[in-house]
């Protein structure tokens, strides 16, 4: 019994140790994804510092020293909740700020004023059932959110919903992946193509091959793109990372186009009449309101066997979406809705809130920009927003920088800054150019944007 209990214990030792190479190997090797290396370690520590174990860094008025990084002590800009009262030290230069990821905290005041507008309970014996609704394609959609989905495009005027199917996905990454699965042919020779124009989000590539299916693979650049073979193309509009505007690139007769939409939003860009009518569009909570957390998309699909295809791979994949937080997006999307409906001028719509941040940190962004003859950032056309009735250029998520004269690789150039950014290459774009998310909290973005003209070199 005791030679037992000796083996257990040393088998369960190896076991630990072999888990936590795992996940240290998970966050090193996929640099793309919300767990990179940097932010893993960062919140890692985050979290241990403050469940008050394991974390051998130093308590230092509620900020967390950054040991991973250099070799030069640096102070973390904390990215959680927990700590988004963070203080500021002196200055801020030894602070490194990470906008490498699209994590939109930037709305968090406006969902604390709505309190319990948007405050969601559930009882034990609720959600239970793994269905939905069964005479609907998609089974597991729940009826709540396809009538405050519907009532927000019809307010916002930014999709067609008439006799379209709506698929629900955690998240629209799990939509793109559907929609990969609906649209390449299951007995073909070779994979489908899959093109997007450059710069395109990062992920798409990730996700196409990740699991090496043998069904579709990420053949790149679609300006690039002139085979005669089937292709599917994905125009993200506005577009991530550059904030364009866009339309299918390839003139091929025989491709399949998947519009991702998850920036058409009046706090980005005007919305145009009419409403986008295309064949399958993605949306997401992420970055319409702000709640990524959720992890809840949705798609709208003119075909209905397209449609049931999505179903059966989410089916398949995870036996439909959590109900959960598809009952919490309902709610939160009808209190956008509300609040556009509501007369009252005291009561600041979630639009007009999020468009004027927008607006005020653009104007931020290019004034620390002016500063210096080392950054550029793009130009946009104004154009009347059918929604707003503002007249606006767009003011993108994310801000395309560039850096001009000798700096070949911008995102080390900022790095160097205690500036984390995502480089150009992992757009498919040159590396003189980086991502700079400015979907953060206003503590980081003070920060940033108050460093960026000190940069000479
Ligand atoms: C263009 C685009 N599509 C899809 C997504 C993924 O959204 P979700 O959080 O719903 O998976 C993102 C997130 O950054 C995005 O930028």
């Amino acid at each position: 019994m005791a030679d037992f209990m000796f083996v257990l214990k040393n088998f369960l030792v190896v076991s630990l140790a072999m888990n936590m190479c795992l996940i240290w190997k998970i966050n090193y090797d996929d640099e793309e994804t919300l767990s990179s290396k940097w932010s893993s370690w960062g919140n890692l520590q985050q979290k241990f510092h403050f469940h008050g174990s394991c974390f051998n860094g130093e308590k230092n008025n509620g900020r967390v020293e950054e040991a991973q990084v250099s070799s030069k002590k640096t102070e973390i800009l904390a990215t959680t909740s927990y700590v988004a009262s963070t203080v500021v030290p002196d200055g801020g230069e030894s602070v490194v700020i990470n906008l490498d990821h699209g994590d939109p905290t930037m709305y968090e005041n406006f969902w604390k004023q709505k309190g319990e507008e948007t405050t969601v309970v559930t009882s034990g014996w609720q959600h239970i059932s793994y269905f939905s609704d069964v005479k609907n394609v998609c089974w597991f959609l729940e009826p709540e959110l396809v009538t405050a989905v519907t009532r927000l495009h019809k307010v916002v005027g930014n999709a067609a919903t008439e006799g379209r199917h709506m698929v629900v996905g955690t998240g629209s990454s799990q939509l793109y992946q559907a929609a990969l699965f609906a649209l390449s042919p299951h007995n073909a020779s070779t994979p489908m193509n899959v093109v997007s124009a450059a710069p395109f989000y990062s992920s798409y590539p990730l996700m196409t091959d990740y699991l090496k299916s043998g069904l579709h693979k990420w053949a790149g650049d679609a300006h690039k793109f002139n085979k005669e073979e089937p292709y599917i193309e994905l125009i993200t509009s506005p577009n991530n990372p550059d904030g364009s505007s866009r339309q299918d690139v390839v003139k091929g007769h025989k491709g399949i186009l998947i519009h991702d939409l998850a920036y058409y939003w009046p706090q980005y860009t005007p919305i145009l009449s009419p409403p986008p009518d295309y064949d399958i569009m993605l949306f997401t909570v992420s970055k319409s309101t702000g709640h990524a957390g959720s992890r809840i998309g949705w798609a709208l699909v003119k075909d209905r066997e397209v449609a049931k295809k999505m179903t059966t791979f989410i089916e398949i994949n995870t036996i439909g979406v959590s109900k959960d937080s598809q009952i919490r997006a309902a709610k939160i999307l009808q209190a956008v809705s509300n609040s556009c409906d509501n007369d009252d001028d005291d009561d600041e719509s979630f639009f007009d809130y999020s468009y004027n941040l927008m607006e005020k940190r653009w104007k931020k962004i290019r004034e620390a920009v002016d500063k210096t003859r080392l950054f550029s950032l793009p130009d946009f056309s104004p154009e009347t927003c059918s929604f707003s009735g503002r007249t606006f250029g767009q003011l993108p998520a994310f801000a395309w920088l560039k850096c001009e004269g000798e700096v070949d690789d911008c995102e080390s150039f900022l790095r160097k800054n205690k500036i984390y950014t995502r480089g150009g290459k992992h757009f498919g774009a040159s590396m003189k150019y980086v991502r700079i998310s400015m979907l953060c909290r206003d503590s980081e973005f003070e920060v940033f944007t108050e460093r960026l003209p000190t940069i000479i070199s």
